[in-house]
């Protein structure tokens, strides 16, 4: 079996990458994986070190939007695990050129290729922004996408775009959506390694508006777990929800974590609001566990508290990156 990761030295990507290598599942023994990866200001060559040296591993810095490349690299996979992207929303209201660029044209680019190169599988890993808002209830795999930011449009188009290779030319595409990720190895732009290294160093934290924005939190393992799952069972052309099961408004998920680092609410700069900012999302999740009996198992408390343990513990790994993170909002 070989697969080809693509982003495999982001966060969500290089964790699949080191549990499919470093774990004891006998149906990866066999295994062999091609991780392509830009490495932009994000993407980080140290969260693949511990599995740096596994010889069914190969790693090639490139682009996916590079087509020469791309269908130099395809030939020879089974499986190719989509997770490169620009991911984050801040950086999308700034300038939506690469995200339409990697998140649009990149996902044409390996669609292509894996048609021509008859790759058995393609999973694009994609997000629960693609729905937009919602106050009450919860997003079915039917719902309609109505995506409010640039990041949240151009991964709409790419899932849409996926899925139109499944219905145009029968291509064995499968979706999963998922809420937000936390735990190791996340950039520290997003809000929870934003907030706990910047605690650790006795630092203020920016709270966006009244902090009333609800997200689902769902840690990275549970989610590569989704994802494994689908890549081996999911059925071809079907969307697949993935959920913490754990909705926190942004002012009771910042209470948590500043308890966790030990600082108080004199640490906290609210700031003006994100545009088009989400309320809340909420993904129903039924139809993985229905199919597959899958649930997130790692509970949230214990879930926080490990990683803000891991930051502490791992200042060596976010430090040097502080300087690359997007520039802080603006206070009120
Ligand atoms: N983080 C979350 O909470 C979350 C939630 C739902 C879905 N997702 C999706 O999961 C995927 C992974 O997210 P993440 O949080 O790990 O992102 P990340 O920003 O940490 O990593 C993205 C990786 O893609 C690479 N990359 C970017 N542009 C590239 C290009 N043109 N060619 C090759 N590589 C490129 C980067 O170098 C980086 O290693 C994304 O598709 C994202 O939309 C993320």
């Amino acid at each position: 079996m070989r697969i080809l990761v693509t982003g495999g030295a982001g966060f969500i990507g290089s964790h699949y990458v080191r549990t499919l290598l470093s774990g004891d599942d006998p149906e990866h023994v066999s295994v062999r994986v091609t991780v392509l990866d830009k490495l932009t200001y994000c993407g980080n060559p140290a969260n693949l070190a511990p599995v740096a040296d596994d010889p069914r591993l190969t790693f090639v810095r490139g682009d996916i939007c590079d087509a020469g490349l791309v269908d130099a690299l395809m030939p020879g996979h089974d499986t190719v695990l989509h997770f490169a992207a620009e991911s984050h929303v801040d950086r999308s209201i700034g300038s939506d050129v690469p995200f339409v660029r990697t998140n649009v044209l990149g996902t044409r680019v390996l669609l292509d290729a894996v048609l021509r190169h008859r790759v058995r599988r393609f999973v694009q890993v994609s997000t629960d922004e693609v729905y937009g808002s919602i106050a009450k209830g919860s997003w079915t795999e039917q719902t309609r996408l109505d995506p409010s930011s640039p990041y949240a449009a151009s991964k709409a188009a790419s899932d849409l775009l996926a899925l139109s290779y499944h219905r145009t030319h029968g291509l064995d595409v499968v979706v999963t959506r998922s809420s937000n990720n936390y735990g190791p190895y996340q950039f520290p732009e997003k809000l929870i390694p934003l907030f706990v290294t910047r605690l650790l160093e006795g630092g203020r934290v920016p709270l966006y508006g009244d902090g009333a924005n609800v997200r689902d939190w769902l840690h990275v393992d549970d989610n590569c777990r989704a994802i494994d799952v689908v890549a081996r069972h999911g059925r071809p052309g079907e969307v697949y929800h993935v959920g913490g099961g754990t909705e926190l408004a942004n002012r009771d998920l910042t209470a948590r974590l500043l308890a966790a680092c030990g600082a108080g609410w004199e640490s906290v700069d609210h700031v003006t609001d994100r545009k088009g900012h989400d309320l809340r999302y909420s993904l129903d999740c039924t139809k993985i566990a229905e199919e597959f009996g899958f649930r997130p198992a790692i509970p949230f408390e214990e879930g926080l508290a490990e990683t803000a343990a891991w930051y502490e513990r791992n200042r060596d790994w976010w430090r040097p990156l502080l300087g690359r993170a997007a520039p802080p909002a603006v206070p009120r």
